[in-house]
């Protein structure tokens, strides 16, 4: 699909489809009351006959309403106060999803007497709902085959609304970056072509170092090794740096990401049954990554380290068995009662090798870490825990702002003791009861004290069927917007 700014000429267009407001009480837009005038009323007509108020989230398609508009949509907007960016972009992404399929190959959007923000607001919208993942398929039935080939913004000021784009493109392609990465099957996407697929962040200016397991095994990672070890596949940490703030040398900010390529529970194996999801199970890695992509795109003024623990979870001959202890960089030994329990595993290496070089001011690490917080949220909202008021109170913030929405958990120091091990510093997994709380209090003991936060995005990297409409079925690239927002609001120069 190709997006383009146009002037808002009062010309109709060689358009074939429309798209225009209508706020509360059926108060026409610019564009609707044009085709209004084009129609001879009939727009009006159909308004009253179809009781059609303007209410958010309404629409009312009219077919062949003017000369060469095939399909003219008019979109509830709700009260013209309440009108914000939020609203343009729903209402943009609403209406291109109404009529993608619909055989109209260019949708006008009539942004005039808008904003230079809410036009791209609405052209991110737009971009965001048209996303597909496409790679591996041959035959498509044609109803489902989108015909919209271009996206025509129709506004006052052409050279505004572009400027105002210009970081809400690089947010869309950090998202696309995200949503390709996390839709990737497992025998295409394993840890070495991720951390090649993350080499290509360079070509935006960033610092990719890729470790591999030799270099993993110096620095002593015998955490994040353990989980690969039944892999054919090699383990990789990658390592990213966004150094755009005007002292290259200012303490940077960090982001960690869980990037377990395919997790079968190893020894520990899963049941069948929904197994296949579990190609998502890189998605908080996948998201800082898309999140780097974004920052490096807008060039974004702030230091910026993302780490990657990129591994594959098999069961093997060569597999670590539950029972097994393995000593962390940190020192800390840990005894593995579920090699299922991985996740965390991967991340105490790559929180501790991160606050050690880096000495960040804080670290967000994101993680599908627990099914336990898939019960305890559901699909809606990702859970976030914290040892940092400030951190978390922005965190928060960005949760509004950007749609994806947390809501924190508690990390209570008496159920400390569920992680407890007989014969280790620590065991890798407290038990059913408040599962996703445990595997926090597991990977706070790797933070060394320093301000933290840990998202458990389990319920939340994927979505099918989705419930927003600027996130189709499938990889919703969670965490890139949110934390492009939490960056953006706090930590620039
Ligand atoms: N990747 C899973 C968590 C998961 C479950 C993500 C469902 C998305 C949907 C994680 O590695 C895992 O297996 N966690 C176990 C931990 C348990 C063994 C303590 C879980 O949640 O069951
Ligand atoms: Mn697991
Ligand atoms: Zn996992």
């Amino acid at each position: 699909m190709r997006l383009e700014f146009v002037k808002a000429d009062g010309l109709t267009t060689a358009s074939d489809g429309v798209a225009a407001l209508v706020f509360d009480e059926g108060a026409l837009t610019d564009g609707a009351a044009r085709l209004d005038q084009l129609s001879n009323g009939a727009v009006t007509r159909a308004i009253a006959a179809a009781g059609f108020t303007g209410a958010k989230g309404k629409t009312l398609e009219l077919i062949a309403v003017a000369d060469g508009v095939k399909r003219a949509l008019f979109v509830g907007a709700g009260a013209p106060d309440a009108f914000d960016d939020k609203a343009a972009e729903t209402a943009a992404a609403e209406a291109y999803a109404a009529l993608k399929t619909s055989g109209i190959k260019t949708l006008r959007l009539a942004f005039k007497d808008r904003t230079a923000s809410q036009a791209a607001h609405a052209a991110l919208g737009v971009t965001l709902a048209s996303y597909r993942f496409d790679r591996y398929r041959t035959k498509e039935k044609p109803e489902k085959k989108p015909t919209i080939e271009t996206v025509e913004i129709a506004v006052d000021d052409v050279d505004a609304a572009k400027a105002a784009f210009a970081p809400l493109s690089a947010l869309a392609d950090g998202v696309f970056f995200t949503r390709d990465l996390v839709s990737e099957p497992a025998n295409i996407l394993y840890p070495v072509e991720f951390a090649r697929r993350v080499k290509d962040l360079e070509k935006l200016g960033a610092k990719v170092e890729i470790l591999g397991e030799a270099e993993m095994e110096k620095l002593g990672m015998g955490s994040l090794l353990g989980v690969g070890q039944g892999s054919v596949r090699e383990s990789q940490l990658a390592v990213i740096q966004w150094l755009g703030a005007a002292d290259p040398k200012a303490q940077p900010i960090a982001f960690v990401g869980k990037g377990v390529c395919f997790d079968t529970g190893g020894i520990s194996l899963k049941p069948a049954d929904g197994m296949e999801d579990m190609i998502w199970d890189m998605g908080g890695a996948g998201a800082v990554a898309g999140l780097m992509h974004t920052l490096a795109a807008r060039k974004a003024k702030v230091n910026v380290i993302g780490i990657l623990g990129l591994v594959e979870n098999m069961p093997d001959g060569n597999a670590q068995r539950p029972g097994d202890i393995v000593t962390s960089m940190s020192g800390q030994t840990i005894e593995v009662i579920n090699t299922d329990a991985e996740g965390r595993l991967v991340l105490a290496d790559a929180l501790w090798y991160c606050q050690g070089r880096f000495k960040p001011k804080f670290m967000v690490d994101l993680a599908t870490l627990t099914g336990a917080i898939v019960v305890a949220l559901g699909h809606d909202l990702a859970g976030m825990y914290s040892n940092d008021e400030g951190l978390a109170d922005n965190l928060l913030k960005a949760s509004e702002t950007s749609g994806d929405t947390l809501w924190r958990m508690p990390l209570p120091a008496s159920y400390e003791k569920n992680i407890d091990s007989l014969h280790a510093d620590v065991k890798n997994t407290g038990g059913r009861p408040g599962g996703s709380i445990t595997a926090a209090l597991f990977l706070q003991r790797f933070t060394n004290g320093l301000p933290w936060a840990h998202l458990d995005i389990a319920a939340t990297a994927w979505r099918k069927p989705s419930s927003v409409v600027t996130r189709p079925d499938g990889a919703t690239g969670f965490g890139v917007r949110l934390l492009n927002d939490l960056v953006a609001a706090n930590y620039e120069d």
